[in-house]
């Protein structure tokens, strides 16, 4: 039934496209239509039937988080709860209550549609999946249809009704008669697509139709405050990977690893995320990893600091699963303590703290706290609040890698040690990136040279470094259908080729687990278990020390240029995002550009500082058993080695001029001896 009416919305919209381009509208660049974008899961709750209501107490409306914020807020009672770490208080300030009021979507969404017609379906089913299960946002989407209530993102409800589709042992009861009841909507069972025995999930949320509140705990039998099942679900990461592996329809993988259109306006023709064209694999990067077969405790071999209370909680030692890192614990209750319920020992706090360090400042200012339609919902943010997510997500950029600093001969080595449960930096690749920063100084702090400078008066990156991104874009084939040049782009629905991706793998990476789930690295090499990344960098002559810094930066110049310049839509006081008093802003891009400026230019965050010593060590010539080359350790190997150089008149052990200048001469003389032993016994 849904198939059908929304087969007759895009035969409308197919017209209206023809029409358009008849009249030389700006023309999608590929041919499409809605039923591209179809995924397996829940549907649209019946079409053509009156829209339930999303209120409390009737069965089949999605309640708003609103609602839920009466009692698992603390509004009211903050001296009985005084943390604000509620789930209500919590989740407000994440990046996923705002997943579609957040502008950089809105403009990006935008875009999506001008370049693919129907594929603001697909956005709309994970950024604002309540007015998308309650039918509002059926094409052509109109933003004026949805209920402000809906514009909550991924919302309590959202999360709480999700069924677990693999329907493992354990289950609720009455999840195995909702997954029959979806005939031929239910999604294919995990095992089967994914690495054996792992939740593979396919952007198939399935939502229990009754109101159902699932939850990790046993609430009792005298529980009586709304319907509830206990879910172990809820402690999976398969609940998380249902949106966060992003898989684009439109596209068929072929033999040859590349990908090509299907015909337009029909559903993947196999329905699975692995044969689609990957966006983004955050979840399946978790998947191949340590952590889905962990947990992963502190005494993992190989390089890195201690996890030890590292991302959940002080006392955690071990992490698996994707809560365990973003949902921190904490002894609490998880509702009013009026209701007598027990105080949970691992009450899991509902943060979500990720990469974002600058979109919630973004919403906060596009959406009037004042205005008191917002009164029950979450866009009302508060100063406090939205400085308090920052500095959680801040902090979690900071514990995400460890940095250690080495000086090998004349080089000196940075090595950045992801200590996330994926890629780093993960995610959304759109405009991320992260880079080294090395200042050489010399002598009384004289700046010899610096590498990845940043300019935040301009946000332009100095690319003299290693920058750790993902550049995704269109193949020969798409460009002369598009018209785009081939290379990278950030049309993001039309992007079928993964050009870069030098993105630190995570522990327990290995590039066949990583290819069979489409991540492999491209452009760059890692080895088998290498889940940290080496860069050397000539030391200057004159250079005394060192400062190593590695930055991440959420949204690039270059990318949010792209937005202000293609996001055209007009942006005035009757449009969803209207440009704040004061702005000159006329277009969606427009507004979105000036916030990104407002706010810092999406200040790079220090994730890592390290300061040392740095002279060219010509001493250190040798590594064990004689091996030529430094090894950075200084020991008698490099001893023999420079005097059989010496005495064979051999260049390596040319390393002095007259009066023990550091320069080589081509001249053997006390010299070279004498300035090998300083630095080998200063220890360079
Ligand atoms: C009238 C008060 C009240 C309202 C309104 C309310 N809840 Fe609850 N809820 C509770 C109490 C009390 C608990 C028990 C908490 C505990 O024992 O830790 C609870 C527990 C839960 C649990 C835990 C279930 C489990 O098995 O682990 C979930 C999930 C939940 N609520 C979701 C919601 C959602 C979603 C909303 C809004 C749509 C909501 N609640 C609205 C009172 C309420
Ligand atoms: C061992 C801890 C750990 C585990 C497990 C983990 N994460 Fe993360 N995650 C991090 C850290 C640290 C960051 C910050 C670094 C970054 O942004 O890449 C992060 C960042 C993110 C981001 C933001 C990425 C960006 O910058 O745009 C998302 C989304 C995310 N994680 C989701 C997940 C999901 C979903 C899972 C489970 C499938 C998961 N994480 C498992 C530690 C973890
Ligand atoms: C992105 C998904 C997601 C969203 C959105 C979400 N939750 Fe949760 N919630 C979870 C998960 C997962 C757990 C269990 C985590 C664990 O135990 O490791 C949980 C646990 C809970 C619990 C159990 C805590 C207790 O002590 O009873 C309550 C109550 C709850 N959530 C309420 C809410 C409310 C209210 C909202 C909206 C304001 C909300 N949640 C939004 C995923 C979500
Ligand atoms: C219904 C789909 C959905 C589910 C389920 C979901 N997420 Fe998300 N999540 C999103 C979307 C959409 C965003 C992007 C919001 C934005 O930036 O506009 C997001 C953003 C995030 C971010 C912030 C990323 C950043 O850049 O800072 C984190 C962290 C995150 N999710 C973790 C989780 C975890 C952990 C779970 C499981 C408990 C989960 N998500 C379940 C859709 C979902
Ligand atoms: C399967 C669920 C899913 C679908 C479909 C989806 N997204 Fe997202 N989107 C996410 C998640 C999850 C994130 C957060 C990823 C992260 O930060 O790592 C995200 C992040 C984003 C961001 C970054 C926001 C920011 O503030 O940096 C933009 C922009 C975006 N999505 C646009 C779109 C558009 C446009 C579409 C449709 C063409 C779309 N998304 C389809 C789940 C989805």
């Amino acid at each position: 039934m849904w198939m059908d009416k929304r087969a007759g919305v895009a035969l409308v919209l197919a017209g209206l496209v023809a029409a358009c381009a008849a009249v030389a509208f700006a023309q999608p660049l590929v041919p499409s239509g809605v039923q591209d974008f179809y995924f397996r899961g829940s549907q649209p709750l019946t079409p053509g039937a009156p829209l339930p209501p999303p209120l409390e107490g009737e069965a089949e409306g999605l309640v708003e988080a609103g609602s839920c914020k009466l009692c698992h807020g603390n509004q009211g009672f903050e001296e009985q709860w005084p943390d604000s770490n509620s789930p209500y208080e919590r989740w407000r300030y994440s990046m996923m209550a705002q997943a579609y009021r957040d502008p950089v979507f809105q403009a990006q969404l935008h875009i999506a549609e001008k370049d693919a017609v129907g594929s603001s379906d697909a956005c709309l089913r994970c950024h604002a999946p309540v007015a998308w299960q309650s039918n509002r946002v059926a094409p052509p989407y109109d933003p004026a249809d949805l209920f402000p209530t809906d514009t909550d993102g991924v919302s309590c409800s959202i999360c709480h009704r999700s069924v677990d589709p693999d329907n493992k042992p354990g289950a609720p009861v009455p999840d195995l008669e909702i997954l029959q009841a979806l005939g031929s909507n239910r999604p294919v069972a995990s095992g089967a697509l994914g690495p054996a025995g792992k939740a593979a999930s396919q952007g198939h949320l399935v939502i229990d139709p009754k109101d159902r509140r699932r939850g990790p705990f046993d609430l009792g039998p005298a529980f009586g405050y709304h319907q509830w099942e206990q879910s172990q679900w809820h402690r999976e990461s398969g609940l998380c990977i249902t949106c966060h592996d992003i898989s684009n329809p439109v596209f068929s993988k072929q033999v040859d690893g590349s990908y090509t259109l299907n015909a337009p306006n029909q559903p993947h023709p196999t329905g699975n995320k692995y044969d689609m064209y990957p966006l983004d694999r955050l979840g399946s990067e978790w998947m191949a990893s340590a952590f889905a077969s962990g947990p992963v405790t502190q005494t993992i071999p190989g390089p890195g600091g201690t996890l030890v209370g590292r991302f959940g909680g002080v006392d955690r030692v071990s992490y698996a699963s994707c809560q365990d890192c973003h949902m921190p614990t904490l002894v609490n209750t998880g509702c009013l303590p009026i209701f007598g319920q027990p105080i949970r020992q691992d009450y899991p706090q509902h943060n979500f703290q990720g990469g974002n360090t600058w979109v919630i400042r973004a919403v906060g200012d596009l959406f009037d706290p004042l205005d008191s339609n917002l009164d029950d919902y979450a866009g009302n943010l508060d100063v406090q609040g939205i400085d308090e997510a920052v500095e959680r997500n801040k902090e979690m950029l900071r514990r995400a890698s460890d940095l250690e600093v080495k000086v090998i001969g004349s080089r000196l080595r940075a090595r950045i040690i992801n200590e996330s449960g994926h890629r780093l930096p993960g995610g959304f690749s759109e405009g991320t990136a992260m880079w080294v920063n090395v200042k050489f100084f010399g002598p009384g702090n004289t700046l010899v040279q610096e590498r990845g400078a940043y300019n935040p008066a301009t946000a332009e990156l100095t690319r003299d470094s290693k920058v750790y991104e993902a550049k995704q874009g269109v193949d020969a084939t798409m460009a002369l259908l598009t018209g785009l040049p081939v290379g990278p782009s950030f049309h993001l629905d039309v992007n079928n080729k993964m050009f870069f991706d030098n993105r630190i793998p995570p522990r327990g990476f290995s590039n066949a687990g990583f290819a069979q789930v489409q991540a492999a690295p491209v452009g760059y090499v890692y080895a088998d278990g290498q889940h940290w990344d080496d860069t050397l960098f000539d030391i200057p002559a004159g250079t005394v020390r060192a400062e190593v810094r590695v930055f991440y930066q959420t949204t690039t110049k270059e990318y949010i240029e792209w937005l202000r310049d293609n996001a055209d839509k007009p942006a005035n006081s009757t449009t969803y995002i209207k440009p704040p008093a004061g702005s000159s802003a006329t277009t969606l891009g427009q507004v979105v550009h000036e916030q990104w400026v407002k706010w810092g230019r999406s200040t790079p965050v220090e994730m890592d500082v390290a300061l040392t010593a740095a002279r060219r060590c010509a001493a250190d010539m040798a590594g064990p058993g004689q091996s030529l080359g430094a090894d950075g350790e200084l020991t008698a190997d490099d001893i023999i080695v420079f005097l059989n150089f010496f005495f064979a008149s051999g260049a390596l052990a040319d390393i002095a001029g007259p009066g023990q200048t550091t320069v080589p001469d081509g001249e053997f003389t006390a010299d070279d001896i004498i300035v090998f032993l300083n630095g080998f016994f200063a220890g360079c």
